[in-house]
């Protein structure tokens, strides 16, 4: 047994992933990769919550999102990838935690209404679409993870998972609900409190130089796209300076990325003073910079994404994810069975076979 604390976060397959994730989560799982057992899941069942009718493509974004992880550097050898269909106990744990939360408290959660909002669902989205925020807490806490790393706009989808968590403690193993949450598991809970660590930029702007980066709003900068590409995205990025000798603001979405993705402190510091002065610096000659900073990041990743490219790409990714099911059901089924021993529903263990 791993006895490294747990990280439990994952992604919905919706197409490619893109600098916002990197900075907001991607970036952290990758470095923590070392010092945590880590468990990466790929929420596919989340996907058919808004695209029930697209099987295809969800299957070629599971595939698309593994390799997306693979290039920026998750470690198959270190970490477990989780390809949420294939647990069950994911599913079985969702309807015990459906029915710990009030219907209500669901409705109200912000990244739904925003999620709703954005993705213009109206009031036609199927009871699938709000069910997923009460699966992503079984997500969690079947692994009884210490930390979930997540970009901001997942926060409230945590704290509706630590609330779930503590009183599933407190009404199945009889934790005080006053208890401290890093005392849940000494005093006899079955779930960890966990907390989410976000990412050092929480919101990245896309280059729309307005809206939070979002494949769906055509502002993002993809980990797979090309030198050129980057180079025209950043070129068209809008600021509203005019001359080179006008006082720039350092808090518009280029210098957010300045400070994202120039790694050198002092040069960054540099370009902001001369920029807040006005001091002959031009936007295009920024956008320049962090273009080629942000090539220097990417680089790599294409390099090892093109090792996956095509079928056997694929061939590689589906043998991962069958090895790591494994892995990831044993884990999953041993949590499952201590929650239903506490619920008086243990009738028996089981086994899961994936041959
Ligand atoms: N809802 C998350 C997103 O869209 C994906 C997700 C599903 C997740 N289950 C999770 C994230 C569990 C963290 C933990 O990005």
């Amino acid at each position: 047994m791993d006895k490294r604390p747990r990280i439990l976060t994952g992604d919905t397959p919706t197409g490619r992933l893109h600098l916002g994730h990197w900075v907001g989560s991607l970036e952290n799982r990758i470095r923590l990769q070392n010092d945590y057992d880590c468990f990466f899941l790929i929420a596919n069942m989340h996907a058919f919550t808004t695209r029930a009718d697209e099987p295809a493509a969800i299957r070629r974004d599971t595939l698309e999102i593994v390799k997306d992880w693979l290039a920026a550097g998750i470690d198959p050898e270190r970490s477990t990838l989780v390809l949420q269909t294939e647990i069950p106990a994911i599913a079985e744990l969702s309807w015990y935690f459906a029915m710990l939360l009030p219907f209500n408290r669901v409705m109200r959660n912000p990244t739904l209404k925003t999620e709703i909002e954005l993705k213009d669902l109206g009031d036609h989205y199927s009871f699938g679409f709000p069910l997923y925020a009460v699966g992503q807490c079984a997500d969690i806490l079947v692994f009884r993870p210490e930390l979930v790393p997540v970009g901001e706009d997942q926060v409230a989808h945590i704290e509706m998972c630590r609330e779930v968590g503590r009183r599933f403690n407190w009404t199945y193993a009889g934790v005080d609900p006053q208890a401290k949450d890093e005392d849940h598991i000494a005093r006899g809970g079955i779930f960890p409190i966990p907390r989410a660590l976000v990412g050092r930029v929480g919101r990245l702007t896309g280059t729309d130089g307005k809206n939070k980066m979002s494949k769906s709003l055509g502002n993002a900068i993809f980990l797979t796209d090309t030198n050129k590409e980057i180079k025209k995205k950043m070129g068209a990025l809008y600021t509203g300076r005019k001359t080179m000798t006008e006082p720039g603001d350092v808090n518009n979405a280029l210098f957010q990325y300045v400070r994202a993705f120039i790694k050198d402190p002092a040069r960054v510091a540099e370009l902001e003073t001369k920029y807040a002065a006005g001091d002959n610096i031009g936007d295009g000659h920024i956008k320049v910079e962090v273009a080629a900073a942000m090539e220097e990041l990417l680089e790599p990743m294409r390099q090892r994404r093109a090792a996956l490219e095509g079928e056997a790409g694929d061939r590689r990714v589906l043998e991962i994810l069958h090895a790591h099911t494994a892995k990831a059901n044993a884990v999953a089924e041993e949590t499952l069975y201590a929650a239903k021993q506490a619920m008086k529903l243990d009738f028996g263990r089981r086994s899961i076979v994936f041959p």
